[in-house]
């Protein structure tokens, strides 16, 4: 699985060069003396914990003004191990007024679920809806003007501390049409979406970079198809694009559809991530939650499911009861489900590079290897540059014991690595204890040097 690339996270190395690294032959030596224990961990118990044994996140939407809700952040700290900002890192939100940015309330997302080893994902940098006055009342090219700057303005505050980003937002009609959605940004001309992805890769080369829509769950669906090709385009052309998100809003009046695994996999053959984004569903039935899960698992880069609220309460379709908890905080059959489903599911993912970033670099694929009932293996492989230096981050409380075919250094906090080349390839590995946490290390950033 590729992880990210943040180019501006530069651990430090030095002092806790840690007398636990044991290089290139202790580091096998390791592998070879470990007990050769089956390949298994028991059975989650949390979403997050469960998805992460199965290689893939559990997320869901927060708001920031609920983090003083004791129930709330109670469920969100234990059950989920990924979080989007529900509105904190819209347009309105970011940048009230034209130039003067405002990351208050979405710093303080990003930094609740960091310091507890959550992902975060962005949302959403370039969108019709939810903009500020200022941008409402703009055309031409001084709306394309500062959609660009707001893209890199927010990607660049958030740079290494974003794993992914709905670079753009719901732009295609619905209906039949298969046409893009009329809207100031659209009538700036119909570069516009990719002009936002080039701009969101160039400010933070390591975040995937995801379109992000609703009504895409029906591969036969007009609008599936619209974006689809969009995708498909943006891959031959090579217009950076990493994943695509499906909000998967299921009502009665936009249901759950027979074919979501077809649409999932199809989206990924076409070489992105996808990803779950928004996910409620009218009432909350036990079995649809559990197929939602299952075609995840059955589709190696749907690499992560995110609900859109914690608490039916919480929704912004509260009247439909469509989340994993009562109001009260209890958990809801359909809570039961999507555990079962996850500790029932299939193997890990594995995910395509991000596409390179523009001049140079290198790529840094992780992969799973070697699990033992308290450790695992990961292998790194890098491609586009034979000196290389890579940053590897682990989940805290896992720490990484042993490494080889590299030279590691460790920041402060011991959880990030960076590994340079040492001349023995362009494969390392290393071992992580998982101390009770089975998340997948992260690939931060790939430089050639
Ligand atoms: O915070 C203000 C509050 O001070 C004010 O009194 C109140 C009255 O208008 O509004 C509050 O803000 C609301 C905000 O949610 C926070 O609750 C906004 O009006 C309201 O428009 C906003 O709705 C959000 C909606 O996006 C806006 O388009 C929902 O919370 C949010 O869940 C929803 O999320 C979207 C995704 O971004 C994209 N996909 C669809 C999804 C559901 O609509």
């Amino acid at each position: 699985m590729i992880e990210r690339c943040q180019g501006n996270i530069r651990p430090k190395s030095g002092p806790r060069a840690r007398t636990a690294v044991v290089l290139a032959a202790a580091g096998l030596l390791a592998v070879t003396t470990a007990a050769f224990l089956p390949g298994t961990a028991s059975a989650g118990t949390t979403l997050g914990a469960s998805a992460a044994e199965r290689g893939r996140y559990f997320g869901t939407a927060v708001a920031a003004n609920k983090l003083s809700d004791n129930t709330y952040a109670t469920i969100l700290n234990r059950e989920f191990n990924s979080v989007t900002p529900e509105n904190e890192m819209k347009i309105d939100a970011t940048e009230p007024q034209q130039g003067q940015f405002s990351y208050g309330a979405a710093d303080q997302i990003v930094n609740h679920a960091r310091s507890r080893g959550m992902q975060v994902r962005g949302h959403t940098l370039a969108w019709h809806s939810q903009q500020p006055g200022w941008m409402q009342n703009m055309s031409g090219s001084a709306l394309r003007q500062a959609m660009l700057n707001h893209v890199t303005q927010v990607a660049t505050h958030f740079r290494g501390q974003v794993v992914a980003w709905d670079v753009v937002n719901e732009a295609f009609a619905d209906g039949s049409s298969g046409a893009r959605r009329d809207s100031n940004l659209q009538r700036t001309g119909n570069d516009w979406i990719e002009a936002a992805f080039r701009a969101a890769r160039a400010a933070d080369p390591g975040a995937k970079l995801c379109y992000n829509d609703y009504n895409t769950d029906d591969w036969t669906h007009a609008k599936t198809q619209a974006v689809y090709n969009l995708v498909r385009d943006f891959k031959q052309r090579g217009v950076p694009i990493d994943c695509v998100g499906l909000q998967s809003h299921f009502n009665s009046g936009s249901p759950y559809p027979g074919n979501y695994r077809t649409t999932l996999s199809n989206f990924a053959a076409l070489g992105v991530d996808v990803q779950i984004t928004e996910l409620d569903i009218e009432g909350a039935p036990a079995a649809t939650y559990r197929n939602v899960v299952q075609d995840c698992l059955a589709v190696s880069r749907c690499t992560g499911i995110t609900v859109w609220g914690i608490r039916d309460t919480d929704s912004w379709r509260a009247s439909q009861n469509p989340l994993l908890f009562t109001g009260s905080g209890a958990k809801k059959p359909a809570y039961d489900a999507v555990l079962a489903a996850l500790n029932g599911g299939s193997t890990p993912p594995t995910t395509g590079p991000p596409t390179p970033p523009p001049g140079g670099g290198c790529t840094a694929t992780l992969r799973d290897a070697t699990r033992w009932s308290d450790r695992f293996n990961s292998e790194v492989t890098v491609s586009g540059a034979s000196n290389w230096t890579v940053v590897v981050a682990v989940t805290p409380p896992q720490k990484i014991s042993s490494t080889w075919n590299g030279t590691p250094s460790w920041d402060t906090s011991g959880n990030v690595m960076t590994m340079r080349s040492n001349g023995s390839g362009n494969v390392f590995g290393f071992t992580t204890m998982a101390n009770g946490t089975w998340t997948r290390p992260q690939v931060r950033s790939c430089t050639a040097s």
